[in-house]
């Protein structure tokens, strides 16, 4: 996820409204930033790697009152965070530049044609494509026609603004998938990926939808479709205040992040499966690899580490493959026995945690394969894994980690299923589902019905119990964390067959206990242990396949929809991080930032 603004007035300076809705759009990307502004005298860049205060040093060097430009902060997906992969990104000639936010799915094969036919990259960016087909189409004399040309040719989820030296008073605008918005001014106009980007100078918008293209003037805003008719978006006037805009008008970054994983999980798995089949090298593995390795050692920490969990499952259960999981804060210790037959497999939304870099290190040292699942390109751990596979959810504020998790899922899903093809016992009625998981994702998430109450009975509560059986105890434990670490209640997770071992002796009259039913092959197994419970007072909340009978001994019946047991995980992740987080919000927790934690421990 990045951030992209426009700007074209008629005699204003364009380059502190670009830059101050960069300023608003940071959160969503920060590894690198630039701005380019379009005059006769050519196309003015400037760019670099690093947080958007490194942008602003250099701002002096670009011409001043120049009323039309681009902007761009990035969240790396293709190409680590360095200046030459910046955005914008220009044609050979320097006459039309362009910023990105999304995926070019089918850029490989683009770039590999016009090189061919003599254009020259400066980047190995996806976005860098676009400028040379628009060059390609003619768009230095006519921008709009080269845009509708060249959006033949792109596949994938997208927005893209372009301009050109030659036509400087207008921003040609595309959106397929990836969001983009109109701010409507006076004598001037604006562009950007949310409210926020241009909500300090008005309050007027127009949302383009998926397919729309708009040229955009000063004084006009002209949308068309695909096949260049009219279309009249409406024209809103936006009431949120700018950090409600940056939050997408949630309370928190934690409620946007839960709320837009079904749309995270697409651009996870977007070009990752074609005709019904895994693509190894998606996520960065060639056949010799996903061959070579025996055993997976999985090293984490907090939520990737029950992420972990998850994909231990998967794997075994898929693959026949052992998979250990390991704290990487214990692994690290515990002189592991570790032989080439062994891939280490590290996971982390950061890419920064420290414990989990010197499992990677250590492995490294003894000569064992390693690779990494991350959300942050250019990463450390990134950059010191022989292999890596990134989640591309976007940058995650919230110091409790959600979208990362399930994304996380998926891409260990997609391993398991790479893994089981590779010993003859390929499931594609699993990678055909996995297509199905966003559509899944939000029907889950229109059909929780009375969380808020649910939660608001939970935050009365103490000494919170999480339980479940195989994927579900897995979830358990990321339900545990979770509710731990943003409300403060403390919880604990078990195997549901566990309890009777002890842990049975503290369930009394009224205890929360939150069940976990969507693993079929064992769910009278776990219904008895609810009723254990049950019978000792306890009040149960339960996240359960909706194909269970509604007769279950459930105070609180959260029923999800679910198609194999084996993609339920990250559906059934979405009632336990909302049950958390209205938790934390009924007891006036600080929910985006809770107390003693930061985002990324990179401290032993
Ligand atoms: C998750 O909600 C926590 N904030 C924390 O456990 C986190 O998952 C852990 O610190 C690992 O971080 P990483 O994924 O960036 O390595």
């Amino acid at each position: 996820m990045c951030g992209i603004v426009g700007f074209v007035g008629e005699k204003e300076d364009a380059l502190p409204f670009i830059f101050n809705g960069l300023k608003r759009l940071e959160y969503r990307g920060y590894d690198s930033a630039g701005i380019a502004l379009a005059s006769k005298s050519g196309i003015a860049i400037q760019k670099t790697q690093g947080k958007l205060a490194a942008l602003g040093e250099l701002l002096e060097a670009l011409p001043s009152g120049i009323p039309c430009g681009i902007g761009h902060t990035r969240w790396a997906t293709h190409g680590r965070p360095t200046n030459e992969n910046a955005h914008p990104h220009t044609d050979c000639q320097g006459e039309i530049a362009t910023v990105h936010n999304g995926i070019i799915e089918n850029f490989q094969t683009l770039r590999e044609e016009l090189i061919a036919k003599g254009h020259r990259f400066q980047s190995d960016t996806d976005t860098e494509v676009i400028p040379h087909l628009l060059e390609e189409y003619g768009g230095a004399e006519d921008l709009v026609g080269a845009v509708r040309q060249a959006e033949t040719r792109l596949q994938g989820a997208y927005a893209f603004l372009a301009i050109s030296s030659r036509d400087p008073e207008r921003i040609v605008a595309v959106r397929r998938t990836s969001p983009l918005i109109i701010g409507l001014g006076t004598n001037a106009n604006y562009l950007g990926s949310d409210f926020s980007a241009f909500l300090a100078a008005t309050k007027r918008a127009q949302i383009l939808e998926n397919g729309d293209m708009a040229v955009v003037t000063p004084h006009s805003v002209v949308i068309t479709d695909k096949a260049g008719s009219r279309i009249d978006r409406p024209v809103i006037t936006v009431d949120w205040d700018i950090k409600q805009a940056e939050r997408g008008g949630y309370p928190h970054f934690m409620l946007k992040e839960i709320m837009e994983q079904p749309d995270v999980w697409g651009d996870c798995l977007l070009g990752r499966i074609r005709d019904n089949e895994v693509v190894p090298q998606e996520i960065g593995l060639t056949w010799d690899q996903l061959a070579e390795y025996q055993r997976i050692q999985i090293v984490a920490a907090g939520t990737a580490y029950h992420a972990g969990l998850i994909g231990k499952a998967l794997i075994e259960r898929l693959a026949r493959i052992p998979v250990n999981v390991d704290v990487a804060s214990e692994f690290r210790y515990a002189s592991p026995i570790l032989d080439r037959g062994t891939m280490v497999m590290a996971i982390s939304q950061s890419g920064e945690t420290a414990d989990t870099l010197a499992c990677l290190r250590l492995a490294r040292e003894q000569g064992v394969f390693t690779y990494s699942i991350t959300n942050t390109v250019g990463s450390t751990v990134a950059r010191e894994s022989d292999a890596v596979a990134y989640t591309l959810a976007g940058p995650e504020i919230a110091v409790a980690s959600t979208k990362a998790y399930t994304t996380q899922i998926l891409v260990l899903s997609l391993l398991a299923l790479l893994l089981a093809r590779i010993k003859g016992r390929a499931r594609p009625d699993l990678v055909q589902g996995m297509l199905q998981l966003p559509f899944l994702g939000h029907k889950v998430l229109k059909g929780i019905d009375g969380i808020t109450t649910m939660a608001e009975r939970m935050a009365g509560t103490h000494d919170v119990f999480y339980i479940g059986r195989g994927l579900d105890y897995a979830l358990a434990m990321e339900g545990q964390l979770k509710i731990k670490e943003i409300s403060y209640l403390h919880a604990e997770a078990y195997p549901a067959g566990e309890l009777k071992h002890g842990t049975l002796a503290l369930i009394k009259e009224g205890v929360p206990v939150v069940a976990i039913l969507t693993e079929h092959d064992v769910w009278e197994k776990t219904v008895s242990n609810i009723l254990e419970v049950k019978a000792r007072g306890a009040e149960v909340w339960g996240i359960v396949d909706e194909r269970f009978p509604a007769t279950l001994p459930i105070d609180h019946y959260i029923p999800i929809p679910i198609g194999d047991t084996l993609l339920a995980p990250v559906l059934a992740a979405i009632p336990l991080q909302l049950l958390a987080y209205y938790t934390a919000v009924a007891r006036g927790e600080d929910v985006d930032q809770p107390r003693n934690l930061a985002k990324s421990v990179t401290v032993e």
